[in-house]
């Protein structure tokens, strides 16, 4: 594979011209949107889709998400534009709501990994808008990380993963979402979530009525179920330390905390990720043994603190953390995505031997 990229990172008025004739070329380049920045490449150029499995090291079998810039090009892509599809369209995009639809003959196979549905969405922030109604073409995109790794949620994490790998980083500083769009399949009778994301189940049901949710992403502590969404299966968001979780319900939260932080070995780095109020449970004498402590923001403004949890993980990474205590939140509105991602980066247990801390 060609490492030899400078990776530049423009703004998208200083980088916009380079950023489609990269993209006319069958280049790939990367490009800020609401929930993370993405990995973008002509979505009708096969060859140039192929360059974003290689450079992400992502297994071939994980279809990508085309992004559009209006309902007229999303109804291009796909077989059919259906009632569920135009309602979820009106009330949601631009915005963090991916839909699956049967595809049309113009989305490459590599697109959709062989399946014959096609995911797509139209992102809500305006460099992506830009780039993509300024390239003609829609953008297929993954998430712009290397696979397995947290999201990127800032142009500066995208270069932490991909350097030399990409010409070009689009940057816009923080996503405001910060996870990834949430993945609804409109393809069978029923909507059913594949992956919860910025828009809420409660938010699709005021819209569809039911909406039921893919089994295997509910409950990742059971044993593995295959999903309808191939990517679901992988290790995802993983930092490079442990995870351990501590219920956001358990009234011995402090306690618990303040019991792994006790037990810690010298020479191993302990983070703690929480919420504000929690971290005013603690004693200074509890506080001084955490390594490195991210306050994820207030309970009572979830979608901020989740919009945080990237950050947090990939910020344990740069502090060499070996083991992470990271605070779970109730799995309703938002909460339900970032319990997903959480669960993931823990593996699937979130236990670690306490012997080993
Ligand atoms: O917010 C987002 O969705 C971001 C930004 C860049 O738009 N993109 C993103 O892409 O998260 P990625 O590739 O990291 O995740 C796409 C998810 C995967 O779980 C994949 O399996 C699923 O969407 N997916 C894509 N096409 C599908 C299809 N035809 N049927 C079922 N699942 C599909
Ligand atoms: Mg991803």
């Amino acid at each position: 594979m060609e490492t030899n990229f400078q990776t530049r990172m423009l703004t998208i008025e200083e980088g916009l011209s380079d950023a489609v004739q990269l993209l006319r070329q069958g280049e790939v380049v990367a490009f800020p949107t609401e929930t993370v920045y993405g990995l973008g490449a002509n979505a009708l150029d096969p060859k140039a889709c192929k360059k974003i499995f290689k450079i992400k090291g992502r297994p071939a079998d994980n279809p990508l998400i085309v992004h559009i810039a209006s309902v007229k090009d999303a109804k291009k892509i796909v077989r059919e534009w259906t009632d569920a599809a135009k309602m979820c369209a009106e009330a949601f995009w631009p915005g963090p709501l991916t839909l699956v639809l049967p595809k049309s003959r113009i989305i490459p196979d590599i697109v959709s990994a062989g399946l014959n549905t096609v995911a797509v969405r139209m992102p809500a922030h305006p460099a992506a808008l830009e780039l993509i109604r300024a390239a003609g073409v829609p953008l297929a995109a993954p998430s712009a990380n290397i696979s397995g790794k947290p999201s990127p949620t800032e142009g500066k994490h995208v270069r932490q993963d991909l350097k030399g790998r990409i010409p070009l980083v689009i940057d816009a500083g923080k996503c405001s979402i910060g996870l990834e769009s949430t993945v609804l399949d409109l393809s069978g009778k029923t909507p059913v979530i594949l992956r919860p994301g910025g828009v809420t189940k409660e938010q699709l049901e005021t819209v569809l009525g039911t909406v039921e949710i893919e089994r295997e992403m509910g409950e990742s502590r059971e044993a593995f179920i295959p999903s309808k969404s191939p990517g679901m299966k992988y290790r995802h968001y993983a930092p490079n330390g442990e995870i351990i979780l501590i219920k956001s319900a358990d009234h011995k939260k402090a306690e618990k905390i303040a019991g792994w932080v006790a037990q810690k070995k010298s020479g191993n780095k302990m983070a703690l990720i929480c919420m504000e109020e929690t971290k005013g449970l603690l004693s200074t004498n509890d506080l001084e043994g955490i390594d490195f402590l991210f306050v994820l923001g207030s309970v009572n403004r979830p979608q901020e603190a989740a919009s945080h949890l990237f950050e947090a993980l990939r910020s344990c990474d740069e502090e060499k953390i070996n083991f992470i205590l990271a605070e779970e939140m109730p799995e309703e509105g938002i909460g339900l995505a970032f319990m997903n991602r959480l669960r993931k980066a823990a593996g699937e247990s979130g236990f670690v031997d306490p012997g080993k801390i």
